[in-house]
Formats: structure tokens, C-alpha cells, sequence
């Protein structure tokens, strides 16, 4: 059964990787979506609570995109919990919330920090934890590499079953809008744990160009990062959990996808070959 038809459904990080994939895919079906963000078509600030309240307003759900991982401090005991007040002030129903697919810490923060918030909120609530994005390829922090031909990173040989944006946007749509996903968390991979090295392969093989990977420590990274402008505490947050992957912490696959849409994922091969005919690393 299809739910919230007629109420708005407000995505947060609705600029983001996943976030503006949300949007497309709830207005391709007859949705409203607002795409929200500080730079999004409704203005919404993590840190000023002035731009909450225009964009809750109305809404029936809301696809929250936290920042847990990004360079600032922000506390979800304080955020979270607020705007979920907010928001089942404002009447909103459900909620999905994107998280992370790791446990461990990473730069001294929890990337799960916002889960145990959203349970106790009283809103019908959904968690997504996802693995790595495969558009951090061509749309995220490996995109510089793949650029110059030469990606470095501090992985080793260590398996990770990318996930695809696309296929995370279709979990997270069918949760807002469908009964069925109330109460459920959702562990997103692809299909197979693969390294970098074979990453970097098939996207060598889709674009015709020479690229090589590179397994540097968790030190030349960060001072890779720092050099070109990254601060030292994100850059330490994405050492450490790239060498999750380095330490075989991420090998394992879940089945969350399926459950959710009862359909396999996006392979790491196709989402290079879909990368390539939408116009990703043109040179
Ligand atoms: N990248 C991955 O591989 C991966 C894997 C698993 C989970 N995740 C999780 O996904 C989430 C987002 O990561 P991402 O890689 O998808 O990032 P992203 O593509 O850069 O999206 C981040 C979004 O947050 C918005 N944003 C940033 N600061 C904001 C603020 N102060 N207030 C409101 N919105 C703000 C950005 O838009 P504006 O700049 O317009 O504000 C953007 O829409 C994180 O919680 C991360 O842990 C990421």
C-alpha cells in the first residue's frame, strides 16, 4: 500500500550523493520532494534551527541525511533529537535515516551516533547503513585520483562490496513510501566484497584510460589530504575508514538491498559502464 501520497516529503543532504537521487526517484513517481540543504532548493541548516521549521512544514515524512562524518562538531544527542521533536510536531509520520554499515569508530566519532535517537523518537522510523558508495568514484572523495590516473589510498588489498547511491535511493524511497519498512534496519552492499585494485580496474576497462592504484599508509593519506587543503580530523576520519577496509572489516556482504526491494544490487561493473554513459571522468 502506498502511504503520505498527498503530504511533501522533505529530503535532507537533497544535494548529496544519495539525497538528490531520493528526490528524482519520489518526483519521477508523483511525489513532492523538497531538496533540502544549505545550498538545496529549501534552505535547511543542520546548524541553524531557523531554517527547520519552513521545511518541516506540512511534511509527512523525511529522508534524514546527518553529519556525523563531515568536519564540524555537531552533536546528535542535541540535533537529532530536536529536530525529531520538530518533526513529529510538524505532523511528520516516517522517517528514514541514512547511517553507516561500520561499528567502529572512525576519527573519534560513531557514524551510527543518530540511530538510537530516531528509535525513541515515536516517528515510524527506517535506519540504512550502507557500505562505501561506489560514486565516491566519480562524485566523492576518490574522484580526484581517478582524474589524475593514479588513485592512492591506504586499502591494501582489502575487500569492500561497494555499494550504489542508486540502489541506496531505491531502498530509501520504497521506505518512505511504502508500508512494510516501519522498525527495519538495512545493511546496502553491492553484490561482491572486491579491492581497489579491481575497483580501479573495471573503471579503467569502462573509460578506456590507464589508471593505477596505488596502497599507501594511513600517514602518506592523510598528509596526501592535508596537502591539498582536507582538515586533519576529516582527514584522519577517512584514514581510518579506508584501513577498516585495509583490516578486512568491510569483506562481508549484507543482504539489505534484497530484502528491501526483493531484487539484486547494482555490480561494481555496472555502475562503471552507467557512470561512463551519463558523462563521469570525461577529460
Ligand atoms: N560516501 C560514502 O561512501 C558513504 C557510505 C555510507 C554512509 N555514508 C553516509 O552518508 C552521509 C552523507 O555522506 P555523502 O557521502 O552522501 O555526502 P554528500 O554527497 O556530500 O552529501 C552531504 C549532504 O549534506 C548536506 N550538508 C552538508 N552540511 C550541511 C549542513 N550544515 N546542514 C544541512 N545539510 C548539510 C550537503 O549539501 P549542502 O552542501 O548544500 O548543505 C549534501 O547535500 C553521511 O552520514 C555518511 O556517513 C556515506
Amino acid at each position: 500500500m502506498v502511504m503520505t501520497t498527498n503530504k511533501p516529503i522533505l529530503v535532507l543532504g537533497g544535494t548529496g550523493k544519495t539525497g538528490k537521487r531520493v528526490v528524482a526517484r519520489l518526483r519521477d513517481r508523483g511525489f513532492t520532494a523538497r531538496a533540502a540543504s544549505r545550498n538545496g532548493e529549501t534552505t535547511f541548516d543542520w546548524h541553524d534551527e531557523g531554517t527547520w521549521g519552513a521545511a518541516l512544514d506540512g511534511a509527512g515524512a523525511v529522508y534524514m541525511v546527518d553529519l556525523v562524518d563531515e568536519p564540524v562538531e555537531w552533536d546528535p544527542a542535541v540535533s537529532v533529537r530536536s529536530f525529531c521533536e520538530q518533526a513529529v510536531a510538524a505532523g511528520v509520520e516516517r522517517l528514514t535515516l541514512l547511517q553507516a554499515r561500520t561499528d567502529e569508530e572512525a576519527g573519534g566519532k560513531s557514524l551510527t551516533g543518530s540511530e538510537d535517537i530516531v528509535r525513541a523518537s515515536g516517528l515510524q522510523w527506517t535506519i540504512l547503513r550502507p557500505t562505501w558508495f561506489t560514486q565516491n568514484f566519480d562524485e566523492g572523495v576518490l574522484l580526484d585520483g581517478i582524474m589524475a590516473g593514479h588513485l592512492r589510498v591506504p586499502a591494501g588489498d582489502g575487500l569492500e562490496p561497494f555499494v550504489d547511491c542508486a540502489d541506496v535511493a531505491d531502498v530509501a524511497v520504497a521506505s518512505l513510501t511504502r508500508d512494510g519498512h516501519a522498525g527495519r534496519l538495512y545493511e546496502l552492499t553491492g553484490p561482491e566484497a572486491i579491492t581497489f585494485g579491481q575497483a580501479v580496474a573495471e573503471i579503467a576497462r569502462a573509460t578506456g584510460r590507464e589508471i593505477r592504484y596505488e596502497a599507501v599508509t594511513h600517514e602518506q593519506y592523510v598528509d596526501d589530504l592535508v596537502a591539498v587543503g582536507t582538515p586533519g580530523e576529516y582527514a584522519e576520519l577517512l584514514a581510518d575508514l579506508i584501513g577498516q577496509i585495509r583490516k578486512g572489516k568491510n569483506a562481508h556482504l549484507s543482504d539489505g538491498v534484497q530484502r528491501a526491494l526483493g531484487r539484486e544490487p547494482i555490480s561494481f561493473a555496472e555502475y562503471a559502464e552507467n557512470a561512463v554513459a551519463e558523462g563521469a571522468w570525461r577529460v
